[in-house]
């Protein structure tokens, strides 16, 4: 309970940071808009030219942005995010430097970037939102499995953080050339990989569980499976092919961890600059489900026609009058199958 007088000092404290925040950022926004763009140029152009996924390099600049502002502790993606071709730490602090003065003012940040209920979720905080659902997921389901496979792993780091010292195994799965430049990122970066086993997939072409076996995967062992931000990228041929695999991949005690986005949310990402963009680096949106009118039940029988069950699900924006944009779920493998 926030005792009278620290309520008061913390109120005074945020207006304060709104008073200095307004006329700051006001004088600084050429710099912000400088920052901004040479933040794009490295993530839209640097990232086509190198064949490199831009959605990846925003949620790595989110989670350097949480981590930076005490949102989401993450100081291995902040520290990778430095060795990284395709983004500019420098360009993120220089446009975010006036929004820095105010938290630290505040104690807390102020306008963005910001953490709200899963209900008053939006895009603008997508990451903020997402992310630590996703490490509460982990965290509740780790101790029951053996082995952790990141489908899609882009630049997510929790393989040298928090699951680390775990001693479970870990798996990253991601394309050729994704994986092969965040591992030469991680060598710059002096991250250790030597505990993680990168399996190179496509989950648009083929079979690629051969492989993953080849790698020491073992299907015997109960495994979560961590499919953060990727299904909306493909097609639902794709998506029922890879989670068909995984069901022949999961031992009894196996968990998914994903995130599948509304159909609202995937006509957004087809409109104006946000398509003109993602489709620099061939990342269009595919794959979503209609959360608009009872999205549980929606969720239900997605899971079901995959042989899944809903353990937990979270759903976000579900105040919009159009329903959420998109759920986080953890399902469980029925052993009938698909
Ligand atoms: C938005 S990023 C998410 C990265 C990571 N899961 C995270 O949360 O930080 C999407 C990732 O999915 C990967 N991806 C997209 N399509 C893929 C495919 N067909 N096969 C394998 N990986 C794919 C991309 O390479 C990229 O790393």
């Amino acid at each position: 309970m926030v005792s009278g007088a620290l309520f008061r000092y913390l109120w005074r404290m945020i207006v304060i940071a709104w008073l200095i925040y307004v006329p700051l950022q006001l004088g600084w926004l050429p710099l912000s808009i400088l920052g901004a763009v040479w933040v794009g140029y490295k993530q839209i152009v640097v990232s086509r030219r190198l064949g490199l996924s831009q959605t990846a390099i925003e949620i790595i600049n989110g989670r350097w942005t949480g981590d930076v502002f005490g949102l989401r502790p993450d100081p291995w993606s902040r520290r990778l995010a430095r060795h990284l071709p395709n983004t500019s730490t420098a360009g993120l602090a220089l446009c975010l430097f006036p929004l820095l003065v105010a938290r630290w003012i505040a104690g807390r940040p102020i306008l963005y970037p910001l953490r709200p209920a899963d209900e008053a979720a939006g895009l603008a905080n997508l990451v903020f939102s997402r992310s630590p659902r996703f490490d509460q997921l982990i965290e509740a389901h780790r101790a029951r499995v053996e082995q952790v496979m990141i489908l899609g792993a882009g630049l997510d780091t929790r393989a040298y953080g928090p699951l680390a010292a775990t001693g479970l195994s870990l798996f990253e799965l991601d394309q050729p050339t994704e994986q092969r430049a965040k591992r030469a990122a991680l060598s710059r970066a002096g991250i250790s990989s030597d505990h993680v086993c990168f399996v190179e997939v496509d989950f648009a072409a083929g079979d690629w569980s051969g492989a993953l076996l080849h790698s020491g995967f073992d299907p015997a062992r109960p495994t979560l499976f961590l499919w953060e931000g990727v299904t909306l990228y493909l097609s639902d041929a794709d998506i029922a092919r890879t989670l068909k695999t995984l069901h022949l991949l999961s031992a009894p005690g196996s968990v998914l961890l994903l995130d599948l986005y509304a159909t609202r949310f995937l006509a957004l990402a087809r409109k104006g600059a946000m398509a003109a963009v993602l489709e620099q680096t061939g990342e269009g949106v595919a794959f979503g489900l209609d959360l608009s009118s009872d999205a549980p039940a929606c969720l239900d029988r997605f899971a079901a026609a995959h042989g899944l069950r809903v353990d937990a699900a979270y759903f976000l924006g579900s105040a919009h009058r159009q329903g959420p944009f998109a759920v986080i779920a953890a399902l469980l493998f029925e052993p009938s199958g698909p």
